[in-house]
């Protein structure tokens, strides 16, 4: 009995060291598992054909038209346990990135085949598993489950969406669409969706049952399988040893996509494949992706380009406008620097020299009435005279002109220059011109006032002969060049300017300057402008102011040569204004008609000086007793001087 039972014993440890030591066998021979959760350099994989090592993952195709690609673990596995097939079970991550949302194709699959390389596997619907000739010959011993992104035509596909399983060929055994079960609720999947995607595939070589399933990355592995087939025997198809792997392809643009396997565990045996690490995963989704190719993003690319060239031409546009108001100094212009003005500042003054703000015609060009941002108020001259030459001489006086100061002159203010333009700035005023106020019918200045004015243009005609330091000699005293201002003081203005003429002409002609009837008969021949020459016009303003009477009348009639005339019949107090009426002094009229004519002698040695003159109407001086009568011959003389001699000047004598 105890014999009987140490040979039980012994045999009982036998059988189990032979079951444990053929456990042991069996789990050496033929289970085999791997696992990787990224790939990189080091990692056995075997890339074939346009397969290649990508962002630690296996890219099988790019998006390039007609890619096949093929990927394998690079050591053959042994599939077979005495004569048949074993179980195995893998689980990967893969991903199908489409370029274009319309796009996307072909697919990729899982593989197990006796050879490693492409094997004549060509792209598009063959998933680079077969060609037309091999396709479905049993010579393949090809095992394949597709993920398929196209509908390939005569191959009685479900959609452009599934999953089948495939022997020796592209021709699907079983085919689903794309999803995951979860309580008998399905849920698709779209495959090119360029999201990561994990599947399963299990074959148990006992029951001969192969499941597949897919979910998003993340989620669990479903309870039921998407594609389940029993009695599947793959004895024929399996060698003793397979490699295993992945083939893709791509179609025609844009049915391609980048195929990627991002992670990879497989095993063999009864055990289930190790689970993948899905944290560190690289994801190849691209957001907006189909943003950038869509037609909406064109034409925003089209709006946003012409949008920036309108931007550019506006901004050259306002450069050019700015270059505008940019002013060229030229060396010498720098030291009359302190006086000059800038473009801008008198184009904002005169609101761009709008007309609004015209005040009226110079002999020279436009002046406009402007502010300055002190709030003071400018009258600016704008000369357009062609300046070829004189034009630095001229300045050198116009900014020393600029240093006159006195309560009878219209007070420079300063210049300014653009290109070929000049302006000159004067303070503006109010009153406007000493011509508009005698002459407007809705004005009527009082003897008072005219007397007044009149000692005003005698106190600055002096002081500019005289009282300076230098005797600037005026060249153009006449109504519209004795201004008013708000006070109604007289104040000259437009001194000096006369000269531009001189300037800008040659210089050996000789020209004339002045307005007709206000004309020395001497300058006619000498040309000579002199003190004496403006204390002429200066006359023949005083008569004007007394008779309302134009220097040279509507008909002809010379102011100076009709003063004359009643003087010598004794008639002088019929010369005076009759919208005066009988309310002046009588005697102060006479005086400025007898100083009017003694100022306006044809010879200029009976002319007083100015300093006399102002002398006798401020009451400091008497009036000179001997006035003689110039003779008919010498008075011609202001006749033929205006007749002939302006007549034919070019000068503006509109004013
Ligand atoms: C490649 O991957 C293996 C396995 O994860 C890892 O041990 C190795 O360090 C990696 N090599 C490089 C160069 O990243
Ligand atoms: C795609 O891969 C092919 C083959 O590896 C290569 O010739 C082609 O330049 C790649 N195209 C792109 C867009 O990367
Ligand atoms: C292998 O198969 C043969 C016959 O098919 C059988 O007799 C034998 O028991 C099998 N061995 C194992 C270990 O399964
Ligand atoms: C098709 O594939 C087989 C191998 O499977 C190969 O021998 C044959 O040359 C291929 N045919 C073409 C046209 O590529
Ligand atoms: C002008 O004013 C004076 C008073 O200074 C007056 O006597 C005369 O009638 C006025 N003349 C006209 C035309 O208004
Ligand atoms: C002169 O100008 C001032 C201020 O603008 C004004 O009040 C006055 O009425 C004007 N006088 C004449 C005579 O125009």
């Amino acid at each position: 009995m105890a014999m009987m039972q140490t040979w039980l014993q012994i045999l009982i440890l036998c059988l189990s060291i032979i079951l444990t030591a053929g456990e042991g066998i069996q789990h050496e021979n033929t289970s085999f598992s791997f696992i990787f959760n990224h790939f990189n350099a080091t990692t056995t994989i075997k890339y074939v054909a346009d397969a290649s090592l990508q962002s630690n993952a296996i890219r099988l195709t790019n998006h390039s038209d007609r890619l096949v690609g093929r990927a394998f673990y690079d050591k053959a596995i042994p599939m077979k346990r005495n004569g048949s097939v074993i179980s195995f079970s893998t689980s990967f991550i893969f991903a199908m990135v489409p370029q274009r949302k319309s796009g996307g194709g072909d697919g990729v699959c899982f593989i197990m085949t006796p050879t490693p390389l492409l094997n004549g596997g060509v792209a598009s619907q063959y998933l680079g598993l077969v060609n037309m000739s091999s396709d479905g010959k049993e010579y393949n011993h090809l095992f394949a489950v597709e993920f398929d992104t196209m509908e390939s035509i005569g191959m009685q596909e479900k959609d452009s969406n599934h999953v089948g399983i495939d022997l020796n060929g592209v021709k699907s055994l079983l085919a689903e669409s794309a999803g995951y079960w979860e309580q008998n609720r399905f849920t698709p999947i779209k495959l090119k969706s360029g999201h990561n995607i994990r599947a399963w595939i299990d074959y148990d070589g006992a029951s001969k049952q192969l499941e597949i399933s897919i979910a998003a990355i993340g989620e669990a592995r479903p309870q039921k399988a998407l594609v389940s087939k029993k009695d599947l025997d793959l004895n024929g198809i399996m060698q003793e040893y397979m490699y295993v792997g992945f083939s893709a392809s791509t179609g025609s643009s844009p049915l391609v996509e980048d195929h990627y396997i991002l992670a990879w565990s497989f095993t063999t045996g009864n055990n289930k494949a190790s689970d993948i690490d899905i944290l560190h995963l690289p994801s190849f989704y691209v957001k907006n992706r189909k943003f950038y190719k869509s037609t909406k993003f064109i034409y925003i690319t089209i709006i946003c380009s012409m949008a920036f060239i309108l931007g550019l031409i506006l901004s050259a546009f306002y450069w050019v406008k700015r270059m505008d108001y940019i002013e060229f100094y030229e060396k010498w212009e720098l030291q009359y620097w302190p006086q000059r003005f800038n473009y801008r500042k008198l184009n904002l003054a005169t609101k761009g020299f709008r007309d609004d703000n015209l005040l009226g015609y110079g002999g020279f060009g436009r002046v406009y009435r402007g502010t300055l941002p002190s709030g003071d108020e400018i009258a600016v001259k704008c000369i357009t005279k062609d300046f070829t030459q004189g034009m630095q001489e001229f300045m050198a006086e116009i900014s020393s002109l600029g240093r006159l100061q006195h309560r009878n002159l219209v007070h420079l203010r300063g210049w300014g220059r653009k290109n070929t333009r000049l302006f000159i700035v004067y303070d503006y005023m109010f009153n406007g011109s000493l011509e508009r106020n005698l002459f407007s019918p809705e004005l009527n200045l009082t003897w008072a006032q005219r007397y007044r004015i009149l000692t005003d243009v005698a106190a600055g005609i002096l002081y500019l002969h005289e009282e300076w330091e230098k005797c600037v000699v005026h060249r153009d005293i006449k109504s519209s060049n004795v201004l008013l201002d708000h006070d109604l003081n007289g104040r000259v203005g437009d001194f000096g300017l006369a000269r531009l003429y001189d300037h800008s002409e040659k210089p050996q002609t000789t020209h004339l300057v002045g307005t007709l009837g206000y004309i020395a008969p001497e300058l006619i021949h000498s040309g000579k402008a002199s003190p004496s020459t403006d204390v002429f016009r200066f006359g023949a303003l005083m008569l004007e102011v007394a008779c309302g009477r134009k220097p040279v009348d509507a008909q002809g009639v010379i102011l100076v040569q009709w003063v004359w005339d009643l003087y010598a019949d004794e008639r002088l107090l019929e010369a005076v204004d009759q919208r005066l009426g009988d309310d002046y002094d009588k005697i102060k009229v006479e005086i400025v008609l007898i100083l009017g004519l003694m100022c306006s002698n044809p010879d200029p040695n009976e002319r007083l000086s100015m300093r006399k003159v102002l002398q006798v109407l401020c009451g400091e001086a008497s009036l000179p007793t001997s006035l003689r009568v110039p003779s008919a011959f010498e008075l011609s003389r202001i006749d033929i001087a205006d007749l002939n001699s302006f007549t034919a000047t070019p000068l503006n004598l509109s004013e």
